[in-house]
């Protein structure tokens, strides 16, 4: 089965044509991050702008560089919900209509469920059930995945996601936005003792998140070094600021996975990129004698492959939409798109 799949929900245009599921036929994506970069952040305007001009040609080369026809398609998948709206509307209103001019059938997919499926392109042998980390710039949950389609999340950020708080503090140090992978660049040369910053305690729920007391942490310490005419030393303070994260992250992450005798672990989101979570992950995984994954590089962000991976799986469970799809700014994962 081959899948159209489109993906608008945040900065980056893009489009890949899917074979059930799990192997890549053609892949584009188009990135408006260098014009966000003046802005430090992403401009929700500009980014639908974007789309609005990007997603014609991106759809057209995908098409193209599979060698293939509109004809020769099964169905078409579009990224509906979470993220900026109308960024997603672009996506949703363009596979809508391609949906309606075609007769093909149009597959909702959850822009985190997509995340996750990065990992079955990469991964021939990988199915569900397992726990996964989805950590991107807007989330960061644990999430069994008990099967394609169904999903529970155990432990959630009570405030900024893990790649806001890379990307904040790497601001503060800096670096050009999107911060995250340049703070783990500088950190790879830092001493990560260097600096004290605290260990984030979040009561009540046992597996969930809090990075904006770290982010503040950082925040304050370069202010405070500023007034006292101090120099700060930015590789260790990235690699201070990334243990700190990491090990929040893989605390949680791995007393999940004990607790509730899972031995897959796989990781998922733009900060499935950084360098020292692969690596704590795969050593805590080989310490158990477990198995972890995550996708590669080019397919930790936002990319349409991903997309259609999850969509082959949304269809065979029958999650199809009709012309009343609608996009939507937050969805929980665990829904599914016809409910809230
Ligand atoms: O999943 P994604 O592409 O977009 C969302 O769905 O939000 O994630 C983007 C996030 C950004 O915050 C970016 O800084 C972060 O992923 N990121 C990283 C790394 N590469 C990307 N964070 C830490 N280390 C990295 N190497
Ligand atoms: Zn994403």
């Amino acid at each position: 089965m081959r899948i159209l799949a489109i993906e608008s929900s945040c900065d980056e245009t893009a489009a890949a044509v899917i074979e059930d599921g799990r192997k890549i036929i053609s892949s584009i994506i188009a990135t408006q991050v260098d014009e966000h970069k003046l802005y430090g952040g992403v401009v929700p305007e500009i980014a639908s702008r974007r789309h609005c001009e990007a997603i014609n040609g991106v759809v057209a080369e995908t098409l193209e560089r599979a060698n293939m026809k509109l004809t020769e398609l099964d169905a078409l998948a579009v990224t509906y919900a979470p993220g900026l709206i109308g960024a997603l509307l672009v996506g949703v209103n363009f596979a809508k209509g391609l949906s309606l001019s075609t007769g093909l059938p149009l597959i909702p997919v959850h822009h985190l469920r997509s995340h996750i499926a990065a990992n079955y392109l990469a991964h021939p042998e990988l199915e569900p059930p397992f726990l996964c980390l989805v950590v991107s710039g807007g989330h960061s949950h644990i999430v069994e995945v008990k099967s394609y389609t169904e999903m529970k999340v155990i432990g959630r950020t009570r405030d900024d996601a893990a790649g806001e708080a890379f990307d904040k503090a790497a601001r503060t140090m800096g670096m050009s936005y999107p911060g995250g992978i340049h703070l783990d660049k500088a950190a790879e040369y830092g001493n990560e003792e260097r600096y004290k910053l605290p260990q984030p305690k979040v009561s009540g729920s046992e597996y969930d998140f809090s990075f904006s007391g770290l982010k503040t942490a950082v925040i304050n310490l370069i202010h405070n070094a500023k007034q006292k005419g101090e120099e700060i030393n930015v590789n260790d303070l990235s690699a201070s600021f990334r243990k700190a994260v990491v090990d929040s992250l893989i605390n949680n992450f791995i007393r999940a996975a004990e607790n509730m005798g899972y031995n897959k672990l796989i990781l998922a989101g733009g900060v499935s990129a950084n360098s020292l979570l692969r690596r704590r992950t795969s050593e805590e995984a080989e310490k158990r004698g477990w198995k972890c994954y995550y996708p590669p590089l080019e397919l930790c962000g936002d990319n349409g492959a991903m997309v259609g991976s999850q969509a082959y799986y949304e269809y065979m469970a029958g999650n199809i939409a009709d012309m009343s799809l609608n996009a939507a700014a937050t969805k929980n994962i665990e829904a599914a798109f016809n409910t809230l």
